[in-house]
């Protein structure tokens, strides 16, 4: 088999779960009780923040832990409408993730004013549009670091430093970026920055949120006095140290390997697939990732035909997989514009190979092949 879907979810790496398994097993204690069998579970989340932040670039108190990616960015989310309560404004890209587009659809209906970024062809903000949008009722700019469909990268340095001149705070959704490229919190310049594990080795149902030390934080969950007040709910202990591991084992997941894997397969669908389109081409993107357009064929035909191969790839976000609406990305970009085109993912992690990136583009273009032949009308 091979895996090429990384951006959807990745395998949990052998040395985190050599390192979670105690605590599910004989050190299975609340960290929050008050003897020395749980004094263990205590310091091993303090082990794991200390990992996160080197990760991260950012400070152990300013990193929070939570359930994933999708609550770190409702935290956000809540925490800057309790900043500044009378503000109802809110600016995001128009490719964001779920996650963050449905709660501001949700504060839509509740009166609030969304503006939704456009982006070019090749997936690029409109810096001028953001510099109009910014209004003194603007409560939050969200943009993400990596979208988790094309892998474009976002300025968010220099948003975060735009709406800071103009007194609005800023959050990144760095999901698809930590673990596969550096990122420094510090120098990104955001108030508030969303990670989770399991796209970089680590355990599904754990993540964080980062925020800048001083930062006033409102509880999403209120409850026991779990991190520092902030987050109520017994800590996920195990999840929490296989991500604090995981982060850890990020730093030998270098960048460069991953861009290898990723010109292997664009370099070959160059060649034998010359009609597919590499969605923001002209980009910068994460290393790991690349979305195909191929015209003429039917998304569905070509996954499935990758799943009978063996190859496990999707067209793009995994939540919206099963749902038969297109993509919000693809459409905001102006890729849906009438034409039939499959959209193929590939996203490679830590223990992808030079062989699996070889495979999937033999396998490809075969396939490709295979299904015009077979759809091409008898002459
Ligand atoms: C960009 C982005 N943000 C947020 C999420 C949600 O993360 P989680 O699955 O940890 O809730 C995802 C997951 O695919 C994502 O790609």
């Amino acid at each position: 088999m091979i895996y090429a879907d990384h951006n959807a979810t990745s395998p949990l790496d052998p040395i985190a779960w050599a390192e979670m398994r105690p605590f599910f097993e004989g050190r299975f204690h609340n960290p929050s009780s008050p003897y020395t069998a749980a004094r263990a579970a205590a310091l091993a989340i303090s082990d794991a923040r200390r990992r996160v932040a080197a990760l991260l670039d950012a400070e152990e108190e300013e990193v929070r832990f939570t359930s994933g990616g999708t609550e770190s960015n409702s935290w956000a989310l809540h925490i800057a409408r309790a900043w500044n309560p009378e503000r109802r404004h809110w600016i995001c890209s128009a490719v964001e993730h779920a996650s963050i587009l449905e709660p501001l659809a949700a504060l839509e209906q509740e009166g609030h004013r969304v503006t939704l970024l456009p982006v070019d062809r090749n997936g690029q903000l409109d810096m001028e549009t953001l510099a109009h949008a910014l209004t003194p009722d603007t409560a939050l700019v969200s943009v993400m670091s990596a979208n988790n469909e094309t892998g474009i990268l976002h300025p968010v340095a220099e948003i975060a430093r735009m709406a800071r001149s103009r007194g609005v705070p800023t959050h990144t959704d760095a999901t698809q970026s930590v673990g596969r490229m550096p990122i420094s919190f510090r120098a990104l310049g955001v108030d508030l920055m969303t990670c989770c594990a399991h796209k970089m080795h680590g355990p599904k149902g754990v993540g964080a949120l980062v925020a800048r030390v001083g930062i006033d934080c409102a509880p999403l969950f209120r409850g026991g006095g779990q991190e520092g007040g902030q987050r109520a709910g017994t800590e996920n202990v195990p999840a929490i140290v296989g991500f604090g591991r995981a982060a850890e084992q990020a730093y030998i997941s270098s960048s460069e390997r991953l861009s290898v894997l990723r010109a292997i397969v664009e370099d070959g669908v160059r060649a034998r697939i010359p009609q597919a389109i590499l969605v923001g081409a002209e980009a910068d993107r994460i290393p790991n990732s690349s979305l195909f357009l191929i015209p003429g064929l039917d998304t569905d035909v070509v996954l499935a035909a990758l799943d009978m191969a063996g190859v496990c790839a999707s067209s793009g976000s995994a939540c919206a997989s099963g749902s038969s609406e297109p993509s919000h990305v693809l459409r905001a970009m102006g890729w849906l514009d009438g034409e039939k085109r499959a959209a193929v993912r590939i996203s490679w992690g830590r223990f992808s190979t030079e062989q699996d990136a070889n495979d999937l583009v033999n396998i490809l273009s075969r396939i490709v092949l295979e299904i015009q032949v077979h759809e091409r009308p008898p002459r």
